[in-house]
């Protein structure tokens, strides 16, 4: 599993100042400072944003009595063809833009990878697009306008669908399943009604793609959006891994059990607008330790079998306590909640 190792290289960082004068040292001082400073402002501005809206969630979602801890894995019957018969699952796109040439004949399947910011979808994204026929074509609604309202969502689906969308992940022609990465928060939530039943009109296949240790996803996230505040200081695009493991993020202990249950309420929200859809769960944890899992999402998409693989980097790897600054703190809030295992479950559930 070459690809999980991440290399540690503490030597990098090591700033070598060519010749150590009075005024040189004073600089750099000076320098340090002002980066602190800004760091620091960073992230009180970063807790100041968007305090409201946790806090109103939080109420909402701790209100709930009865709230089943972790994502839930709602057995829906796999179709093997009969039971959701009304659904057409094979399609023969006629693109705009081009002829689908010698494989206008294929069958095209319709999928959406369904999920959440820092749970893996990136990497297996990457995973699918190895496959010669698949065309995932990344995060589409991140731009806003695409997700405005339900009419440009549909007007952005039907291109997409049509093979009418084009990306570095495109295979055009012969492409025998083609869709993208929607994140919840991107408009899925809001209009799930509509999108629902365009799913099940279009017949379109949802990949759902959570992660189980939603601890850390926490962490990635903090790590992330310190590192965009790092790339937003340097201008450079320097090695991201590096960078985003080497930051320990403080957790904000009062509010840790709130934002977790507000990700998992949102999670399990989603898995009950969708049930309806023919669709797959998938845990990031799961396919990292299973590969084969891999070959279930190939039977579900109907492709025909084949290695995938990807190159990406994989971010936090060891023991959760070296990667979160307070983490006695944390420790302390999680034992003897439902939420305990995320302190020390690695890949396992
Ligand atoms: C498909 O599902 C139906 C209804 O659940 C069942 O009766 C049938 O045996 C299944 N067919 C196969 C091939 O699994
Ligand atoms: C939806 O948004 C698009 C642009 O984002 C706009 O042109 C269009 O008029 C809007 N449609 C409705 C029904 O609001
Ligand atoms: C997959 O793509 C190859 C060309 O890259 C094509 O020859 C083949 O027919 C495609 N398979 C399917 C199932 O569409
Ligand atoms: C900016 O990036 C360069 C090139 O990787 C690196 O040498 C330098 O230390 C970085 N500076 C900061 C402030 O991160
Ligand atoms: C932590 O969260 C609590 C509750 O949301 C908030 O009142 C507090 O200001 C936060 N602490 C920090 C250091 O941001
Ligand atoms: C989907 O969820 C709704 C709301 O919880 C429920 O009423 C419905 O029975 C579910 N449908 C399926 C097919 O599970
Ligand atoms: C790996 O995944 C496959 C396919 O889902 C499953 O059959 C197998 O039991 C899994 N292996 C382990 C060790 O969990
Ligand atoms: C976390 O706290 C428990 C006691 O509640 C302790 O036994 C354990 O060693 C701590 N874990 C780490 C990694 O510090
Ligand atoms: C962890 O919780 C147990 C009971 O659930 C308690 O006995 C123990 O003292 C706690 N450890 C810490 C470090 O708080």
């Amino acid at each position: 599993m070459a690809e999980y190792i991440y290399f540690f290289n503490k030597d990098t960082l090591i700033v070598k100042p060519p010749k150590k004068s009075p005024m040189f040292l004073r600089m750099i001082v000076l320098l340090f400072a002002m980066v602190c400073g800004v760091f620091i402002c960073s992230i009180r501005l970063k807790q100041i944003s968007n305090p409201t809206r946790i806090r109103v969630q939080s109420i909402r979602v701790i209100q709930i009595p009865s709230i089943d801890y972790g994502i839930k894995q709602i057995e829906i019957p796999r179709d093997n063809g009969t039971q959701q018969s009304e659904i057409p699952l094979v399609h023969y796109p006629k693109p705009q833009t081009f002829s689908r040439a010698e494989c206008a004949h294929n069958p095209v399947q319709f999928f959406a990878i369904i999920s959440m910011q820092r749970s893996g979808s990136g990497w297996f994204e990457t995973l699918l697009n190895s496959h010669s026929n698949v065309s995932s074509n990344g995060e589409i609604f991140s731009v806003i306008d695409r997700r405005k309202n339900i009419s440009s969502i549909i007007k952005t689906l039907d291109k997409v669908y049509n093979l009418d969308w084009f990306t570095s992940a495109s295979k055009n022609e012969c492409s025998a399943a083609v869709g993208l990465k929607w994140m919840l928060n991107q408009g899925l939530m809001e209009h799930h009604k509509e999108i629902v039943e365009y799913f099940n009109r279009r017949g379109i296949s949802a990949i759902f793609l959570f992660r189980r240790n939603l601890l850390r996803r926490l962490v990635s996230v903090l790590a992330n959006s310190y590192d965009r505040y790092a790339k937003l200081l340097n201008g450079t695009h320097k090695s991201h891994a590096k960078t985003l493991s080497r930051y320990k993020p403080v957790i904000n202990s009062t509010s840790l059990i709130t934002d977790l249950k507000e990700v998992e309420v949102t999670a399990n929200k989603a898995l009950e607008y969708f049930n309806s859809t023919r669709h797959i769960i998938l845990y990031y944890e799961d396919l990292v330790t299973n590969h084969t899992k891999l070959n279930d999402v190939l039977e579900f998409l109907r492709l025909p079998q084949m290695e995938l693989t990807s190159r990406q980097v994989k971010i936090h790897t060891g023991s959760l306590s070296e990667h979160i600054k307070n983490w006695d703190d944390i420790n302390r809030t999680l034992n003897g909640t439902a939420y305990e295992s995320f302190l020390r479950a690695d890949y396992k559930k």
